[in-house]
């Protein structure tokens, strides 16, 4: 079997409803409800493993009692060597649940239909991929992307039987390891407790926050049944439910996937190019509950910033790493007066800066139950505002907010104090219509906006810089907080798809279209993030855009996915290495390149 054919995928649609699990196999034929994957797993089968993880209190040490010596590879979990037969009270519930998906939900909505949201690319891989050797089609791999590009994304364990929003799936690390200008590619889940739990056990056991409230007797039945699982002992809400599907983040020399409904996970990349899970960070206990999946580490001092929102007061709180990473304490922002969908933020190198939109957590919990629905909706009546505190901000005494109407950002990427030092620059992709962020993804559309607030006057001056869909966009990562010149940003068309990268130059004028390089990717063939690697990382005299634009692309009429690497500098974004993958990478959302001597240190 080549390495094309291994990767087939299919996607159709049946009329009965069934259930099957993931499981190891040369070749899987699955059923989400009324939709049927087909998938051939590449010749190598995973590895064996002990799949068990434990809870960690950070701070820097090696993870070596977790690993194998014997075999580099088999430290991790395959998901079909566990499954122990279910038990009674496992059935019981599992029945009930059916019940639930089958008799009492609504019709389904398209955001959390499965056939809808897992269709293309969308669909989960059946099972992890050990390190697998990978094609170079065009090009070389250029000596300095030595080291992994990782990304993280959405892969339900268990193919849904009821309602499931996008965001509700397992974290599953894509992993492409390069040395020498070889490359391996390696799938693995983020072991989360989530992930353990159900794994142990057989079964979905935890409800989906996104898609869990569907209407008043779903989400009550759903309520009762939970309650029932906690006080059953089939999982314990005090180790978090959260998913680690969001992105990653390295700082104080250690590797994490995120998710912002739960602590960080610790995990790490073997020599062999294998992923592990370390485990759940609470960092000696002085982290609780949740951390955004957007920290932000500043390039010079080595400090990383970060925060957490939540559904009651505070609603904002935001809090540091020192260079050691060490968590600093936290600041409590009361001043955010209702709970903001607050999944991203900005920092200069004097201030932080949050955006207060009209997405939020809903505060009436019997609206989610009598209406349905996603715990997060809108308010329209709401002004969105931007906030500014001192990043080294002993409390939030010298905060200052701003009302910005039409303001509503998911993301920002970037920003930076001006010279006068009485002004800021943030650069965010502003959604043009917040209300459809989760229901209707295809109707979103983002214009990246350069927005300059004035601290001393109040006055906030705001200029879209393309008139394209653009989102999940970065910069070069020595520029985070500074002045940076160049954007990197993905095309979405159609929504939630992305079918290009441009760059963009905002230091042209604040009425022109900043786009100075574009690169669609074809017919058919859709990417995911770009993200951008120096080609002399440290050098301070390197050009901001010299380096490379990577990413990973699926054809979904060849059913073959590659990881591009193509020349920032280049007018064209010149492609100058494709690698063929050994097996589909699904769409997903953030990721990042680790350089090889950073990798030594996990
Ligand atoms: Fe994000």
């Amino acid at each position: 079997m080549d390495s094309v054919s291994s990767s087939s995928f299919i996607s159709t649609f049946s009329p009965k409803p069934s259930l099957l699990r993931h499981r190891s196999s040369s070749h899987l034929l699955l059923r989400i409800n009324s939709a049927v994957i087909e998938e051939r797993s590449p010749a190598t089968n995973p590895s064996e493993n002990n799949g068990r993880r434990r809870q960690t209190t950070l701070p820097p040490r090696k993870p070596k009692k977790l690993h194998n010596h014997r075999n580099p590879h088999t430290a991790i979990s395959s998901p079909a060597k566990l499954r122990p037969e279910m038990n009674l009270a496992t059935a019981l519930f599992t029945t009930v649940e059916n019940v639930i998906n089958t008799f009492i939900d609504p019709p389904s909505r398209p955001s959390v239909d499965p056939k809808h949201v897992l269709s293309d690319n969308f669909a989960p891989v059946l099972d992890e991929l050990p390190p697998t050797d990978c094609e170079i089609i065009h090009g070389a791999l250029p000596p300095s992307l030595d080291g992994a590009y990782i990304r993280n994304g959405p892969n339900p364990q268990f193919l849904p039987r009821g309602p499931y929003h996008l965001f509700d799936g397992d974290g599953m690390l894509h992993a492409i390891r390069i040395r020498r200008g070889k490359a391996t590619l390696c799938s693995r889940y983020v072991k989360t407790y989530k992930y353990n739990v159900e794994n142990k056990t057989g079964a979905p056991v935890m409800p989906n926050v996104f898609s869990g409230f569907n209407g008043v007797p779903a989400s009550m039945a759903r309520g009762a049944l939970t309650a029932v699982r906690v006080l059953a002992g089939q999982y314990n809400p005090i180790n978090g439910i959260g998913l680690a599907n969001t992105s990653l983040a390295f700082f104080c020399n250690r590797l994490f996937a995120l998710g912002e409904s739960d602590l960080p996970y610790a995990v790490r990349l073997t020599s062999g190019g294998d992923i592990e899970t370390i485990g759940r960070c609470d960092f000696d206990g002085k982290l609780a509950m949740s951390m955004t999946a957007h920290p932000k580490t500043d390039p010079e001092t080595g400090e990383t910033f970060a925060f957490r929102y939540g559904p009651v007061p505070p609603f904002l709180t935001f809090f540091r790493f020192d260079s050691a990473g060490r968590k600093q304490r936290d600041v409590p922002v009361f001043s955010m007066t209702s709970p903001s969908f607050l999944h991203d933020f900005a920092i200069t190198k004097r201030h932080a800066i949050f955006a207060e939109i009209q997405l939020g957590m809903r505060m009436n919990p019997m609206d989610l139950v009598f209406e349905g629905g996603s715990p997060v909706g809108t308010d329209n009546g709401k002004t969105p505002r931007i906030g500014v505190i001192p990043r080294y901000a002993g409390d939030e005494s010298e905060m200052k907010w701003f009302e910005v109407p039409g303001f509503n950002i998911i993301h920002a990427i970037n920003a930076w104090d001006e010279d006068d030092g009485d002004s800021i620059v943030l650069i965010a992709p502003n959604i043009m219509s917040i209300e459809h962020t989760l229901e209707r993804m295809d109707l979103v559309h983002a214009l990246v906006e350069k927005v300059k607030i004035d601290l001393v006057t109040g006055i906030v001056t705001r200029h879209p810089i393309s008139a394209r869909n653009l989102d999940f966009a970065v910069v070069n990562p020595d520029f985070v907080g500074r002045r940076s010149r160049y954007i990197y940003a993905a095309i979405g068309d159609p929504m939630p798809k992305i079918s290009g990268v441009v760059k963009l130059d905002v230091s042209k004028g604040d009425r022109d279209d900043c786009t100075v390089a574009r690169r669609m990717y074809g017919t058919g063939c859709y990417g995911g993030e770009p993200f951008f690697v120096a080609r002399d990382p440290g050098n301070p005299e390197a050009e901001e855009d010299d380096g490379y634009v990577v990413t990973y692309v699926h054809d979904e009429v060849a059913g073959e996915s590659r990881f591009l690497v193509m020349d920032a500098k280049s007018p064209e974004l010149e492609i100058v290495a494709a690698v063929r993958l050994p097996r589909r990478v699904p769409y997903g959302f953030h990721g990042l390149f680790v350089k090889e001597s950073d990798l030594s240190k996990l």
